[in-house]
């Protein structure tokens, strides 16, 4: 059957449903997935539908398992479910099932008495192509047209997912039509910065890590220098200059001195980011999270702070949880650096493996699970590690697991990451999944040193074949 024709037959179904019957949510914590829990949460209302949420970081047969004792008869999976269907059917076959999810499958059909509706499986790349949350939106957008105002979330969750990359691919893009259709995104050419939206140029410069400017990014003095040299005043009238504020022939020339010192940087440093591309401008929205990057940003960091629930709120327009989010981004940052400032310190020891190749973090119970995948994530763009180096972030796990996140230096993996990992794991009886360039897992403890041991080996042999090649 064909996507649109299988989209229609889920949404039939799930009209059917009882007004009065409480329908279980359960989604993913990062941004595509509370972004996939408001465009649902929005629709369910609007359909007068009842249901309960939870967001979970990963999926586990056991969770799986527990939902077969629970009262409710009808189940939405959302941004996760994939990777679990077999044991959704296993455990599940009384209730009535929808999974809404865009992470890589082999499995080719559509399952029997479970809606499952993967553009991957129709042939879409579910890691560049549609986001969870613009599954969730094709499938709102069927429900009621009316849901055409929750497209942005889409792209949000595309954001959220990494797969912008000046500009959206598939259905992605169908879904950014949407959005500016429905008035509430603009797009605006620009350079990129992080934080231009709302923060002091200089700051700008100087917090300016994935467009990295050398002598200039890590450092208040530099920044200054930078902008002096350019007749540029840091400060006007006791008001800090932001990069709005430019003049054309000011801007001009600060452009041209970043290129300028850019290129010293090597190819594959350029490749990692592009200085001007598109910016997804929220109509309307609040100076923090006008730049839906940003925006992207405060919903992953309330996710992963335990706070899924004041993203949505957010998301869904509640000043209160906007002011709450706010504050959670803070303390997000404080962790993050908590955690790279750990990392550092553990350089060249057992803690923090660093080989021709490969490099593993082995950080126990000094990084929480729940921000493992981002802080991997961010030494993808550490420009002091080569480009095509794997990483591996391993955590604990308060029952006795270890929460596996695996990346790529660049991002630009030529093997599978997900199929990789998953061949590692499965000597381990362990449970993986996710995408080309992003793959997480999880192992029990008592195999730490095995593990460890094989991935070295592994991604050593890798590495050495790619040398080879
Ligand atoms: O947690 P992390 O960000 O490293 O996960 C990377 C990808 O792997 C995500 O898409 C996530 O959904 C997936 N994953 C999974 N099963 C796990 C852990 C992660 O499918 N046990
Ligand atoms: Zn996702």
């Amino acid at each position: 059957m064909e996507l649109n024709s299988y989209i229609k037959q889920g949404v039939e179904r799930f009209k059917n449903i009882d007004n009065k019957e409480v329908i279980r949510v359960i989604s993913h914590l990062d941004t595509d997935g509370i972004c996939s829990a408001a465009i649902l949460t929005k629709a369910m209302i609007r359909e007068r539908k009842k249901f309960s949420i939870t967001f979970i970081n990963y999926l586990s047969e056991e969770f799986v398992r527990a939902l077969g004792n629970e009262q409710h008869k009808h189940i939405i999976f959302l941004d996760l479910g994939t990777s679990q269907i077999k044991n959704i059917k296993k455990y599940l076959k009384e209730k009535e099932i929808y999974v809404l999810d865009h992470h890589s499958t082999r499995i080719r059909t559509e399952e029997e008495g479970v809606f499952h509706l993967n553009p991957s499986i129709y042939g879409t790349d579910g890691s560049k192509e549609v986001s969870g949350a613009s599954v969730v939106y094709l499938f709102a957008k069927e429900l009621n047209n009316k849901n055409l105002d929750l497209a942005y979330l889409g792209i949000v969750g595309a954001i959220g997912d990494s797969q912008e990359n000046n500009g959206f691919l598939g259905l992605n893009n169908e879904v950014l039509d949407d959005a500016i259709k429905s008035k509430k995104i603009n797009i605006e050419k620009g350079i990129r910065f992080f934080g231009a939206e709302n923060k002091p140029l200089y700051k700008v410069l100087k917090n300016s890590v994935d467009i990295y400017i050398p002598g200039v990014t890590g450092s208040d003095d530099k920044a200054l220098e930078l902008l002096e040299s350019l007749n540029i005043e840091a400060k006007k009238k006791g008001r800090w200059t932001r990069l709005e504020d430019l003049e054309e022939d000011q801007l001009k020339a600060l452009i041209e001195s970043i290129v300028l010192k850019r290129q010293s940087l090597s190819q594959n440093e350029l490749k990692k980011n592009d200085i001007f591309g598109n910016k997804y401008i929220l109509l309307g929205a609040n100076p923090e999270i006008r730049d839906l990057r940003e925006l992207s940003t405060m919903i992953n960091a309330c996710g992963r702070l335990d706070k899924a629930s004041v993203g949505m709120g957010l998301l869904l327009g509640d000043k209160k949880c906007f002011l709450r989010a706010t504050f959670t981004l803070k303390e997000y940052k404080k962790e993050i650096l908590k955690a790279i400032k750990w990392i550092e310190s553990k350089k060249r020891t057992k803690k923090v493996i660093q080989e021709k190749g490969y490099m593993i973090i082995n950080a126990g119970e000094e990084i929480t699970p729940k921000i493992l995948g981002t802080i991997t994530s961010m030494f993808t763009r550490n420009r002091e590690i080569e480009y095509g180096t794997y990483l591996m972030g391993l955590s604990r796990t308060f029952n006795d697991k270890i929460k596996i996140s695996f990346r790529i230096v660049g991002n630009r993996s030529k093997v599978s990451l997900q199929r990789l990992l998953e061949s590692i794991v499965e000597k381990f009886d362990g449970e993986c999944g996710g995408h080309h360039n992003a793959a997480g897992g999880l192992i029990h403890v008592k195999h730490e040193e095995k593990f460890i041991e094989t991935v070295k080996m592994e991604l050593g042999k890798k590495a050495m074949e790619e040398v080879i090649e």
